[in-house]
């Protein structure tokens, strides 16, 4: 097949292009679950004992595995609740079903569910929010296992603010947040976070809960909501009116630094801004559940210019597709509204190596470096008639990207790949 991936470091949107690396007619050499080799399907022809298994994918476009940084696997079965903004949204629709995840055998329905449908769309990492009932993510976490794939999730964290059904003492949300980390946390290739759902529904206690748990497990994640709706950072301010502003909250207690992502950033002031640089935390970019629930437009611009690390997130439910394709088109028409010229190139950055470096996992995934883990997806270009006619009349890769972001989703995975195996197979 043909390979598109992105190597090296970036400080500028401009240089990204200049850290395209294409192979046409190539081939990935894997073995054990990595990457040996990546280059010229003649070259590892030559070298190549006869009996070396080969899959043709001639013809497609394989690219690293899709990364998203931010997605609710209890909201699922609630995509597309009508008619809310971000406060009544949870109150209305998303409290009433991540309640239902007290049920063990629903939350593992909708596990295979939830994990079927990221790798239908190609995507093979997820940052991923359960609720606050321990046995959401412990099915989660299973079902991923049973697959090999590099998983990162957590059960929520809250304790006011929310109906009685989801709320919890900060002290048992320690406790049993501290057992998870001890079954599941670098267990195979999943990963913990630490998931306080967002200020408002965090008592002081449960901020310290989620400190202590940061203090005693320092390469646990941290994932949580900031500064996504105006009534949400107003609301902030009026239950903590001692922090510098809403990104201060989480930094007063600790809560910043590497491995720190932050969905939305919609309405950051500089000082947040710089502090999100300084602590190097990361922001996961969610332009469908923003557009959804009119929340407002996240500044890429400003992101680079404080060289703030960005992933993509779908931020299913709230947002409107498990394509990170369709993610991009939309992250696309969100800078079109700035006059920020979001590239095709700078767009699937995000989406795969970028993603990486928010999650500082770029030494294990994110393109096909030799060593890195084989996690990948082989795109059709030309999945529906329309597609075809306009990748017909497209001549440059950026061009042929650029239609598979605009015109593309689920229907353009051909095959995904996790840890070297096939997992996923279109038709
Ligand atoms: N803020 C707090 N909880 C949520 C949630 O579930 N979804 C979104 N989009 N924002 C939140
Ligand atoms: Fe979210």
């Amino acid at each position: 097949g043909n390979f598109f991936d992105l190597t090296g470091s970036v400080s500028h949107p401009e240089e990204i292009a200049g850290r395209v690396r294409y192979v046409e007619d190539g081939a990935l050499l894997l073995n054990g679950g990595h990457i040996v080799w990546h280059g010229d399907w003649k070259a590892a022809q030559a070298q190549l004992p006869e009996s070396t298994p080969v899959e043709d994918y001639r013809g497609k476009l394989i690219v690293p595995g899709f990364i998203d940084t931010h997605i609710h696997y209890p909201q699922t079965e609630m995509v597309g609740a009508y008619g809310e903004q971000l406060l009544t949204w949870l109150k209305n629709y998303t409290f009433p079903t991540e309640a239902q995840y007290e049920c063990a055998g629903h939350a593992a329905e909708m596990s295979q569910f939830f994990i079927r449908q990221l790798l239908a769309n190609g995507t093979t990492t997820a940052l991923v929010f359960g609720t606050v009932h321990p046995q959401s993510v412990e099915a989660l976490f299973t079902e991923a296992e049973a697959l090999n794939m590099r998983l990162i999730a957590g059960k929520v964290m809250m304790d006011c603010n929310a109906p009685e059904a989801l709320l919890e003492e900060a002290e048992t949300s320690y406790a049993q947040t501290r057992d998870l980390i001890r079954r599941w946390h670098n267990r195979g290739r999943l990963g913990y976070a630490l998931t306080p759902r967002f200020a408002p529904t965090s008592s002081p206690a449960l901020l310290n809960a989620v400190r202590r748990l940061r203090e005693e497990f320092p390469d646990t994640w941290v994932h949580t909501h900031l500064s996504e709706n105006s009534d949400e950072v107003a609301w902030v301010r009026a239950l903590y009116p001692e922090h510098a502003h809403y990104l201060g909250v989480y930094h007063d207690y600790g809560l910043t630094g590497k491995k720190s992502v932050f969905a939305h950033c919609l309405h950051l002031c500089d000082d947040e801004w710089e502090c999100m640089a300084a602590s190097d935390s990361a922001i996961a970019f969610c332009p469908t559940s923003n557009l959804f629930l009119g929340s407002g437009l996240f500044r890429l611009q400003k992101a680079w210019e404080q060289q703030v690390r960005v992933g993509i997130g779908s931020d299913i439910g709230a947002g409107t597709t498990f394509s990170i394709l369709s993610t991009l088109g939309e992250a696309y028409k969100v800078g079109q509204l700035q006059q920020y010229r979001l590239s095709a190139f700078e767009a699937f950055y995000h989406a795969t190596l970028g993603g990486a470096r928010a999650l500082h996992l770029d030494d294990k995934i994110g393109n096909f470096d030799p060593g890195k883990e084989a996690d990948f997806v082989v795109l059709d270009g030309n999945a529906t008639a329309l597609q075809q006619l306009r990748a017909a009349n497209s001549t440059t890769l950026a061009e042929k990207l650029f239609v598979l972001m605009t015109l593309g989703d689920d229907r353009n995975i051909h095959a995904t790949w996790v840890n070297g195996e096939p997992v996923y197979s279109a038709g």
